[in-house]
């Protein structure tokens, strides 16, 4: 056994999320071999929360078939995308807005749940909280006596920081004003906390920040979308065809303003009633997420059930998925926010391979 050919063995693994060969991704990096002992070093695109592991596994059963006495280690190193951001993002990989066309769907819902499903599988997140007229992050993680901290610099600027709850970072409008004091702001004033909220908080180092919109497309979201280099958007919806028709004019709206669309998620897809596990009933209709998103070509990323602990949870201050017991509906959101990584990787994929093609 030695390196060239265990790296022969390696070199028809499949990455994936990204459909290529790890030869092609040009992912192995070196492989080392002292007696038994194999060590494979890859280089591969982030977020590798998901695609570390199957990759781990991939590459032991391609060696292990042929040298099955070998005691096989898997180093993967993340491949760091070079994207210009503002001071306060700069040690952000991962920008992911929650957006939708209607209000309702359950935007926060999700947003708070995704945050806490990428946590819980070990990345560093952030939750800003972009509802500037109708903040719920605060309720949602329990945070909503909390007040948000900020200092001035030496010459008069403020920064902020972020609250944290269950290992999320969380910045929301809601700690620096009462609830209903937004809804009597007038726009200037909520324009300038919405700057405030994006350009003065101090996120440090994250894997993912993610970004919980106000329902519809007016002037945050084009804000939000062209002050921010974000890796993409994901956009909720019910089944219902009224919700749907909004869905079109949101996915319309970031394709307008080149945001990558990473995909539909359907939520309140149907419900399984306690008693009957067995039963599904569609509510509000059958199918109609994964429809508009074949409508536009963008990736359906799954559904989510409707459960009454979800809605429990986001009420006493606590991310559903999180709970031991979620079992298969919290398998829905864990599902979802593995796509939803999948696809930020294939964005930053595109992106790498766009400056790689700059630099020829
Ligand atoms: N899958 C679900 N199961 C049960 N209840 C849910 C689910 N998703 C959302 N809810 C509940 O539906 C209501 C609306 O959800 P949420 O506040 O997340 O929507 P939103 O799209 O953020 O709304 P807005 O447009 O006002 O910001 C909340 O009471 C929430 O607890
Ligand atoms: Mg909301």
């Amino acid at each position: 056994m030695n390196s060239s050919d265990v790296q022969r063995l390696l070199e028809p693994i499949i990455d994936s999320d990204l459909g290529k060969t790890l030869k092609e991704l040009s992912a192995i990096h070196s492989v080392e071999i002292a007696g038994h002992r194999v060590r494979v070093f890859l280089e591969a695109v982030g977020p590798l929360h998901w695609i570390a592991r199957r990759l781990d596994h991939d590459c032991k059963a391609a060696i292990l078939a042929t040298y099955p006495e070998a005691d096989v280690e898997v180093l993967v190193r993340e491949r760091v995308v070079d994207v210009k951001r503002s001071p306060t993002l700069s040690g952000v990989k991962n920008l992911i807005a929650v957006s939708s066309g209607k209000g309702g769907v359950g935007k926060s819902t999700m947003a708070a749940n995704l945050a806490a499903a990428l946590a819980q599988r070990g990345a560093t997140v952030g939750l800003l909280d972009a509802d500037i007229y109708g903040p719920s992050q605060p309720t949602m993680y329990g945070l909503a006596e909390q007040s948000m901290r900020a200092e001035k610099t030496p010459d008069g600027k403020i920064i902020g920081y972020p609250n944290e709850a269950y290992g999320v970072k969380i910045a929301s409008i809601g700690f620096v004003m009462q609830r209903d004091q937004a809804a009597i702001l007038r726009g200037p004033m909520l324009a300038g906390y919405f700057t405030m909220l994006v350009e003065q908080i101090t996120w440090g180092e994250l894997d993912f920040l993610i970004f919980d919109l106000p329902p519809g497309t007016g002037d945050i979201q084009l804000t939000l979308t062209q002050r921010i280099p974000l890796t993409g958007a994901v956009v909720i919806t019910t089944p219902q065809e009224i919700a749907l028709a909004d869905v079109r004019r949101s996915i319309q709206m970031f394709e307008k303003v080149r945001v990558n669309v990473l995909g539909v998620i359907e939520n309140m897809s149907y419900f399984v009633p306690p008693d009957l596990p067995d039963r599904k009933y569609y509510i509000f209709g059958e199918g109609g997420g994964r429809s508009v998103a074949d409508e536009y070509r963008v990736p359906f990323l799954g559904e989510v059930p409707i459960d009454v602990r979800v809605r429990e949870g986001a009420d006493s201050g606590f991310p559903f998925v999180l709970d031991p017991e979620s079992g298969a509906m919290g398998d829905a959101f864990r599902d979802v926010a593995e796509r939803v990584a999948r696809q930020a990787r294939i964005a930053n994929s595109d992106t790498l391979n766009s400056q790689l093609q700059i630099d020829l």
